[in-house]
């Protein structure tokens, strides 16, 4: 994990602005979760008391429900809007093809949910987060049913993983899902983040990773020079 920098607090706010205006009249929107998230929530929440009408939202996580509902954006869920014009979405870390990976704050599933049921998927982070490759910094999280860590645990570090089980405050971490969370590092990073995937897709008891392939389409950068779009490569 990189060090907190205070400047960094700044671009996620210029960032959350930024994709705020993105979102058009009408639009049905999905929020994601974690502190450049949070940017974008409080910025269409000022969009919207300034006039803004939105179709509709829908939150990745119940702490981004209560913040978007706290700042007057109505959220609905998936049953009611299952298709979504635009999802924006904080990331762990970010490689030039915009494969991320994402999940520190627990919420991956539901975040890939929301993202998958979005026309389009806006990453929006402050330039620390922009890596060559993927896993050098962060673990992967993979989300696990409880029932089954022990095996899947065994499978994981067959692939090479060096495995926490999640800890918050002393205690297991569960997801929104009651599921765990395995962190998985891999000391040489991700060479093929589509292979590896694939194979923790394929193990029984994985419920979902933090790898996000091939679904965002923008990311709006924050850094020293300003705010950049950046296409994948
Ligand atoms: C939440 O589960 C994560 O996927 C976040 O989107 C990700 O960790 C980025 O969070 P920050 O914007 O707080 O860095």
């Amino acid at each position: 994990m990189t060090q907190h920098d205070p400047q960094q607090d700044i671009w996620k706010q210029q960032v959350g602005e930024a994709a705020a205006h993105l979102v058009e009249d009408n639009m049905l929107v999905g929020l994601g979760t974690g502190s450049t998230a949070n940017q974008f929530i409080r910025a269409l929440g000022r969009r919207v008391q300034q006039g803004l009408h939105i179709a509709g939202a829908v939150a990745s996580s119940q702490a981004s429900y209560d913040l978007a509902t706290s700042v007057g954006i109505a959220v609905a869920d998936l049953d009611t809007y299952p298709e979504l014009d635009i999802y924006v979405d904080g990331a762990d870390e970010i490689d030039p093809q915009l494969h991320l990976i994402k999940g520190a704050g627990g919420a991956l599933l539901r975040e890939k949910i929301v993202a998958t049921a979005a026309r389009r998927f806006v990453v929006v982070a402050d330039a620390s987060k922009l890596v060559q490759r993927l896993g050098l910094l962060c673990p992967v999280p993979v989300e696990v049913v409880p029932f089954a860590v022990t095996p899947v645990r065994k499978h994981l570090e067959a692939l090479g993983a060096v495995l926490t089980i999640r800890q918050r405050a002393g205690q297991t971490f569960m997801t929104e899902n009651h599921n765990l969370i395995l962190d998985c590092s891999f000391p040489d990073g991700i060479a093929d983040p589509v292979a590896l995937d694939a194979r923790l897709h394929a193990i029984v008891g994985v419920v979902e990773t933090g790898l996000f392939l091939h679904m965002a389409k923008q990311a709006v950068v924050g850094g020293a020079d300003g705010v950049h779009s950046i296409q994948p490569e």
